[in-house]
C-alpha cells in the first residue's frame, strides 16, 4: 500500500505538470483577441485543484491576460495620438484639437498660475483657486464652474468606482462583479484603453460606467492649459467606437469603445478652478470622493497592506454608525492591479451590508445619458435599485459594430465570438481529457 502511494504520487505530479504544460501552450496558441467578448475568457492558464476534483478551477494568470496585442481599429490610429503613457501635448497637425483648444481658450482663467508638487511654497493660505491638492476644496471660487461631486446624493448609497484601468488582468474582477450583479463607474487612462481597447469595450458591454482619467495620469495643475487640454482631449477622441470618424468633441474612448464620457477624475484629485474651467468647456463633470482606501499608494514604507486593510474597516465602522444615512457618499478604489482588485473583491459582502444601495455615481444621479451619444443609456436610481441594471445596452456602439455592421476597412473580424467559445470549448475539452487522464492514473488498480 505504502509503496503504490509513492509511485503514484510522482506520477501524478509529471502527469498534471504536463497538463500545465499542455494547456497554457494551447491557450497561448489559441487566444484570439479580436473582440472583448473573446478577451473575456482569458483567464490564464488552469490548474486542477484539488487533483481529484472533476471541475477544474480558473486562475487568473496576468502573464498571459496582460500580453500585448495589436487591435487594428485602434492600433492603425495611433499616429494620431500621444505616445502612449506619455504626457499628452497637442500634435501639430491635429487642427480639430486645435480649433477646439481656440474656441475655449479664452474661457480659461489666466490668473491661476501653474502648481507644483507637493502643495506648499508660497501659495496663499486663503487658497484663492480652490487647489483641492491643499485643503480639498470642491466648489469654484471662479464663477461659472460648478462644483465637484464628492458624494452620492441617494442615501445610505456607494457611488461606486474604480480609477486606472482598464487593467489588462481584471477578467476575474470583471467576472465577479457580474457575479454580484454589481455595476461600477470606471475611470479609465487613456493610455490603458490604448493598450487595452478590449477591456475597455468589455466594461462598457457588461454594463458599466465610463468616465475620464486623461491620457496619461499627470498632476494636471502642474501642466499648462493647453496641455491640460490634450490630456483630456485626447482621452475622449480615442473613444471606444469602430466608427473611426473623429468626434468632433472629445476623442481615444470614442476609437476603442464607442462612445464619448461626459464626466471625469482629475488624478491624485489635483484639480483647481483653471482645470476645472477646462474640464467645463469640454462638458465634463468632475467627480471627486470623499473617503479613500489608498489601496494604490502601498509602498511598503508609509502606506502598507495593512494600512488599505484598516482603512476599508474604518470606512465600514463609519458607515455603520449611520453616517450616510441621508447622504451616500463616494469611496475611492482602483482597478490598478491584482492587490486592489482583490481588496474590493474582499470587502465587497461587507461594504453590501454596511449600504442600502452601490451604485454607479452616474446611477446615484439620475444621470440616463452618460455619454454625448444618444443611444447609449444608464437606468435610472429607482430603475436600478428594483433590478435594471441595464438599459437596451445591447444597442451600444460596440456589440453592433462588432456583431452586425463592421468596417470592411478596419479588418474587423466578425465572428470572433465563435472563436472565443471555440477556445473556451478546446480547453473544456482538455479540462476534461486530463482530468480524466488524472482519474484513470490515480484510480488503477
Ligand atoms: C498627423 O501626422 C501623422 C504623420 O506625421 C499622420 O499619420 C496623422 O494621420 C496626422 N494626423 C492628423 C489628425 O492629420
Ligand atoms: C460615424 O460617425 C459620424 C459622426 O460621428 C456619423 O455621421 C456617421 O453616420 C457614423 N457612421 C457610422 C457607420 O456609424
Ligand atoms: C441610520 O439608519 C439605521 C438604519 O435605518 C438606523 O438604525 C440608525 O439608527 C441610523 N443612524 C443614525 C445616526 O441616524
Ligand atoms: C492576488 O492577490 C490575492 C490576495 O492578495 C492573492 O491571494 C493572490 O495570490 C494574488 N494573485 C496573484 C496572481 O498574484
Ligand atoms: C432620482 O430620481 C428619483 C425618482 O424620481 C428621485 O427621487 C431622486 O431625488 C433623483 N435623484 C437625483 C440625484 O436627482
Ligand atoms: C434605448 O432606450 C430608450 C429608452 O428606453 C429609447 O428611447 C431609445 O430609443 C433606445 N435606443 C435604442 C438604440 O434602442
Ligand atoms: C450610436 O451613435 C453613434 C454616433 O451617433 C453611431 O456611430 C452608432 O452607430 C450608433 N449605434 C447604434 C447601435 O445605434
Ligand atoms: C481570429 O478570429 C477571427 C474571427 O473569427 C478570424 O477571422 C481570424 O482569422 C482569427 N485569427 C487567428 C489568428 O486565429
Amino acid at each position: 500500500m505504502q509503496l503504490v502511494e509513492e509511485l503514484r504520487v510522482p506520477g501524478l505530479f509529471t502527469l498534471v505538470l504536463l497538463g500545465h504544460a499542455l494547456l497554457s501552450s494551447g491557450a497561448a496558441i489559441d487566444v484570439n483577441r479580436t473582440s472583448e467578448q473573446g478577451e473575456a475568457t482569458i483567464t490564464g492558464i488552469s490548474i486542477p485543484v484539488p487533483l481529484f476534483a472533476t471541475s477544474l478551477k480558473n486562475y487568473a494568470d496576468p502573464a498571459q491576460e496582460c500580453s500585448p496585442y495589436n487591435y487594428p481599429p485602434v492600433a492603425n490610429q495611433m499616429n494620431s495620438f500621444p505616445a502612449i503613457g506619455s504626457k499628452a501635448s497637442i500634435l501639430p497637425n491635429d487642427s480639430a484639437a486645435l480649433d477646439k483648444w481656440k474656441t475655449i481658450s479664452g474661457s480659461i482663467p489666466t490668473s491661476i498660475g501653474l502648481k507644483t508638487q507637493p502643495p506648499g511654497g508660497d501659495y496663499p493660505a486663503n487658497d484663492p483657486d480652490c487647489w483641492w491638492t491643499y485643503q480639498q476644496c470642491t466648489i469654484p471660487k471662479q464663477n461659472g464652474i460648478p462644483p465637484d461631486l464628492e458624494d452620492a446624493p441617494e442615501p445610505s448609497t456607494l457611488g461606486y468606482g474604480f480609477d486606472d484601468g482598464p487593467s489588462c488582468s481584471h477578467n476575474d474582477f470583471l467576472d465577479f462583479l457580474q457575479s454580484q450583479k454589481q455595476k461600477a463607474t470606471f475611470y479609465f487612462i487613456g493610455s490603458n484603453v490604448a493598450s487595452y481597447p478590449l477591456e475597455a469595450q468589455r466594461a462598457l458591454a457588461d454594463g458599466h460606467e465610463i468616465c475620464i482619467h486623461t491620457w496619461s495620469h499627470p498632476y494636471m495643475t502642474t501642466l499648462s492649459s493647453e496641455d491640460a487640454f490634450a490630456e483630456i482631449w485626447y482621452f475622449v477622441t480615442f473613444s471606444f467606437n469602430c466608427n473611426l470618424s473623429m468626434s468632433p468633441q472629445i476623442q481615444m474612448v470614442k476609437v476603442a469603445v464607442g462612445v464619448t464620457p461626459t464626466c471625469w477624475r482629475p488624478p491624485y484629485g489635483d484639480i483647481d478652478d483653471r482645470i476645472r474651467a477646462i474640464a467645463n468647456a469640454l462638458g465634463l463633470q468632475t467627480i471627486m470622493w470623499e473617503y479613500d482606501t489608498a489601496d494604490a499608494s502601498v509602498n511598503g514604507q508609509s502606506i502598507t497592506e495593512d494600512t488599505v486593510e484598516n482603512n476599508y474597516i474604518s470606512f465600514l465602522q463609519t458607515a455603520g454608525s449611520g453616517t450616510f444615512n441621508s447622504t451616500g457618499t463616494i469611496l475611492l478604489m482602483h482597478e490598478l492591479n491584482n492587490f486592489t482588485m482583490s481588496e474590493a473583491m474582499k470587502y465587497y459582502s461587507q461594504i453590501s451590508n454596511a449600504f442600502q444601495y452601490i451604485v454607479p455615481v452616474g446611477v446615484s444621479l439620475n444621470k440616463t445619458q452618460p455619454y454625448l451619444e444618444n443611444n447609449y443609456s444608464l437606468p435610472t436610481f429607482e430603475q436600478y435599485i428594483s433590478g435594471t441594471l441595464m438599459v437596451n445596452a445591447s444597442a451600444s456602439p460596440i456589440t453592433s459594430s462588432l456583431s452586425s455592421t463592421p468596417s470592411p476597412t478596419l479588418g474587423q473580424s466578425v465572428g470572433s465570438t465563435n472563436s472565443a467559445s471555440r477556445v473556451a470549448m478546446e480547453f473544456r475539452l482538455a479540462h476534461v481529457l486530463l482530468t480524466a487522464l488524472v482519474l484513470v492514473f490515480t484510480c488503477r488498480p
